[in-house]
């Protein structure tokens, strides 16, 4: 192991942006390998040493090159450039680097110019799925379901505010204190929120939702357990059936995960329209047409949102409108798409349960002010949908399709539901892994008939109450 490294965390060593430069610019850790264990007294001491020559040449390759060209060149060319002359200095210096921390270093100092400074390995590394980032120096990464604490630090709130704008001015907004939260995009689709003093209290607070280059297959989230292969079958010949769905959930519960492997099942023939907040559906289908709200500009006009969106999309003649998630006052114009003609199209909403998120949908539907009974609106609503599938994260960090519920219909004014698969929670295990069970609840879906009539045939035993159809976690 080198006696030196780079990747110390210390808020101190973060190069600054080079356009942006402060009075005195200092190198910056590489975020990625992991830190190393506390150095000794005399390691420390060479340490300062090491930092100090970082300083220097990084003071160097501002005096010494001429940034108004090194900004034309192209992001490989500037890595060679800088990659050149930071080796050259530290042979002039004598440094006692390894040729990876070297590279590492010249990396780092590319990152500020050009891209997200110490975000940008993390960025990289496809094991992880969000960042979120609370103040310069407390940045966590979600990878395989888990939270842990990375490396990666900025110099100061300042160095991550600079960052956090040159994120948003790409798409024309901005932070200050007179506008601290912003959505944004990252060119590659990955979602940003972000929340600057003074609303966040200790510094800029940033999520990052990246966007996965392979969405998960259906046949994905079967091999992770979050639903028996018996209810993904199910699933997947209703939606190609066009039973209207809607996939309920909390936040990062796997809503849109699912929407997007449900998808696979719809005919290659059929257009589809979808309608988003910050585009993150991949559907596979070659016939989509792709369409996204626009926030207010900032005079505060210009704002497009999803109830237009949906209006105009019935005017775009699909077969099928997919709402990324119903919010707001759209409720109304999808469900009416959902009943005049436009079956198997598909939303997802913020709910815990089967059972809220029909309220939710009428809360919705109320929000638009339209003068309709409420029990004409469960009317539209229980004719309009077909399946809800509930996602849930579930206290141990996996996801789970913990119900697969029908609704049939109306009786009085009551929207009758009945479930048709769920997910007991049995047990928790010593480390806190849930135990549990997916079972069928013995009820046979409405919809089967229908999808008899169009040729898919599900086993009766998919149906079948008596034992389950996949446990997970360990055994009680
Ligand atoms: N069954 C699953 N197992 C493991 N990871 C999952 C599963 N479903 C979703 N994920 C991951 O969880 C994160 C959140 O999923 P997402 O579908 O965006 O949630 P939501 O739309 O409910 O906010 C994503 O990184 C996704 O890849
Ligand atoms: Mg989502």
């Amino acid at each position: 192991m080198p006696r030196f490294s780079l990747s110390q965390p210390d808020p101190k060593t973060t190069v600054s942006d080079l356009q942006d430069l402060p009075e005195t610019p200092s190198p910056k850790p590489e975020a990625s390998p992991p830190a190393q264990p506390r150095a000794s007294k005399e390691d420390q001491s060479l340490n300062e040493q090491l930092l100090e020559a970082k300083l220097r040449i990084h003071s160097q390759i501002i005096d010494e090159l001429d940034l108004t060209v090194l900004g034309e060149l192209s992001e490989d060319d500037l890595r060679t450039q800088i990659g050149v002359f930071v080796t050259r200095q530290i042979a002039r210096e004598r440094l006692p680097l390894g040729s990876q921390e070297v590279s590492a270093f010249a990396d780092s100092i590319v990152h500020e110019m050009v891209g997200l400074g110490p975000l940008e390995p993390l960025l990289e590394d496809e094991s992880i799925s969000d960042i979120l980032i609370n103040g310069y120096n407390q940045v966590y990464v979600e990878r395989g379901g888990e939270l842990e604490l990375s490396a990666a630090r900025f110099r100061d709130n300042e160095h991550l505010r600079r960052i956090v704008n040159k994120i948003v001015s790409a798409v024309g907004r901005r932070v200050d204190e007179g506008s601290p939260l912003v959505d944004a995009r990252l060119s590659d689709g990955s979602r940003v929120n972000a929340a600057i003093e003074p609303i966040a209290i200790d510094g800029p607070l940033v999520s990052i939702r990246k966007f996965s280059k392979k969405p998960l297959t259906l046949d994905k989230l079967v091999g992770f357990n979050a639903l028996p292969r018996e209810v993904a079958d199910f699933l997947f010949g209703a939606v190609k059936c066009r039973v209207t769905a809607i996939i309920s959930g909390g936040t990062g519960s796997g809503k849109t995960t699912l929407l997007n492997a449900l998808s696979a099942a719809i005919s290659h023939k059929e257009r589809l329209i979808t309608i988003e907040d910050a585009a993150e559906l991949q559907l596979q289908q070659p016939h989509v047409a792709r369409m996204e709200t626009r926030p207010a500009n900032l005079e505060g006009n210009g704002e497009i949102k999803q109830r237009e969106l949906v209006k105009n999309a019935l005017r775009m003649r699909p077969d099928r409108v997919i709402l990324g998630e119903v919010r707001s006052d759209e409720a109304f114009d999808m469900l009416q798409a959902m009943n005049t003609g436009h079956e198997g199209s598909m939303a997802t909403i913020h709910a815990n349960n089967p059972r809220e998120a029909i309220t939710r949908l009428e809360q919705m539907v109320a929000m638009g002010g339209l003068r309709i009974s409420q029990e004409a609106v469960r009317g539209q609503i229980s004719a309009a949908i077909g399946l809800i599938l509930q996602a849930q994260r579930l206290s141990d960090g996996s996801r789970r399709i913990t119900h697969v519920t029908e609704v049939t219909g109306m009786e009085g004014d009551v929207i009758q539901m009945q479930d048709i698969f769920v997910f007991n929670r049995l047990d928790t295990a010593d480390d806190g892994t849930v135990i549990g069970e997916f079972r069928a609840t013995g009820l046979r879906p409405k919809c089967l008939e229908e999808m008899r009539r169009r040729g898919i045939h599900v086993p009766a035993e998919t149906f079948d109450p008596t034992h389950p159809l996949l446990e997970v976690g360990a055994k009680p």
